[in-house]
């Protein structure tokens, strides 16, 4: 199946890359958020971003005039064109209850033959799944922060997820300049299974003193080329994220190895969340 037009649902940090990536790549394009602030936010920064990435010549003029007249910015689910829309990403915050509320009001909407995806990082596809009206057109679909630099599209096949669903939204990220790679339904799938204890493994060196913050994200960016140091990348993600996701990891696979580091809850009990509450291992209070 063609898909022509998408609607992303949730319009933080990953939805608004998602719709952003979407209409720049010539899908019709709707944005639904519930808090108007936060959407009005998000159109402003899909069009800063879309202009600094014509600037820099990565994005064509064609591509940067489809990313304004895409995108539909629509505070209300009646907004929406259901009748063209083929797929639903959902990308709001990673609530069990919320995203399934979700989906029932979604599933009254969508076309039968649309499919519904997630972009969660750590809830189970399958679960999630037997929340929506259509399990075999349910997926994952992984995007990574910031949505328009990353290259992947990690691709996450339920227990009912058939295969046409798999194949469609592969073609569909090719179409959205992703690498779309597939994997099973696994707690953390495989991105975040390896980067979170790496990060949750460089917060434990910190509490145990074997290097400042600085040395230890320097070492692994030197020594292993990494863009960012692990630290640096934890306060990028969110701390109460990291945490989410390993105490995610710990529960469902239910070996020691992923137990959440003290100093990681300690920073999040102190509301210390990384760049977003101005302070996490780093202090960004002076940053624009
Ligand atoms: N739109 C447009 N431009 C953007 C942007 C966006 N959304 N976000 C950042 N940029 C721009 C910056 O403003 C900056 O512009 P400037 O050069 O004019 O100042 C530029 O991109 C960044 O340039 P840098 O020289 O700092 O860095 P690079 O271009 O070399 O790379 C990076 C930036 C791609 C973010 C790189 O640092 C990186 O790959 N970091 C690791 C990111 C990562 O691992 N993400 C995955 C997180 S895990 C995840 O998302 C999964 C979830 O489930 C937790």
């Amino acid at each position: 199946m063609a898909i022509e037009s998408v609607l992303v649902i949730g319009s933080g940090t990953m939805g608004r890359g998602i719709a952003q990536v979407a209409a720049t790549s010539g899908l019709k394009t709707y944005l639904y958020d519930a808090a108007a602030g936060q959407l009005k936010a998000a159109a402003g920064e899909i069009e800063k971003s879309v202009a600094k990435l014509a600037e820099k010549g990565k994005l064509t003029a064609e591509q940067a005039a489809n990313g304004k007249k895409g995108l539909t910015v629509c505070e209300s689910l009646d907004a929406v064109g259901w009748g063209d829309v083929g797929l639903a990403v959902e990308a709001i915050f990673e609530n069990f209850e919320a995203k399934t509320g979700l989906y029932k009001q979604l599933g009254a909407r969508l076309k039968k033959d649309a499919i519904l995806a997630s972009n969660t990082s750590s809830i189970s596809i399958t679960k999630l799944a037997t929340a929506t009206d259509r399990p075999a057109k349910f997926i994952g679909m992984h995007f990574f922060n910031p949505v328009p630099l990353m290259a992947l599209v990690e691709v996450i096949r339920g227990l009912a997820t058939d295969d046409a669903t798999c194949e469609t939204i592969e073609g569909l990220a090719k179409r959205m300049g992703k690498t779309p790679l597939r994997c099973n339904d696994m707690a953390g799938f495989v991105s975040n299974r390896v980067l979170m204890p790496m990060i949750n493994e460089a917060c434990f060196a910190l509490m145990e003193g074997v290097a400042s913050e600085k040395n230890i994200d320097e070492i692994m960016k030197l020594g292993c080329n990494f863009p960012m140091g692990p630290l640096t990348l934890a306060d990028f993600i969110g701390l109460d994220v990291c945490l989410n996701i390993m105490e995610v990891l710990q529960r469902e696979l239910g070996d020691p190895k992923f137990r959440p580091c003290p100093l990681l809850r300690k920073m999040v009990d102190a509301g210390r969340m990384g760049r977003k509450s101005g302070r996490g291992f780093y202090d960004y209070s002076q940053k624009a």
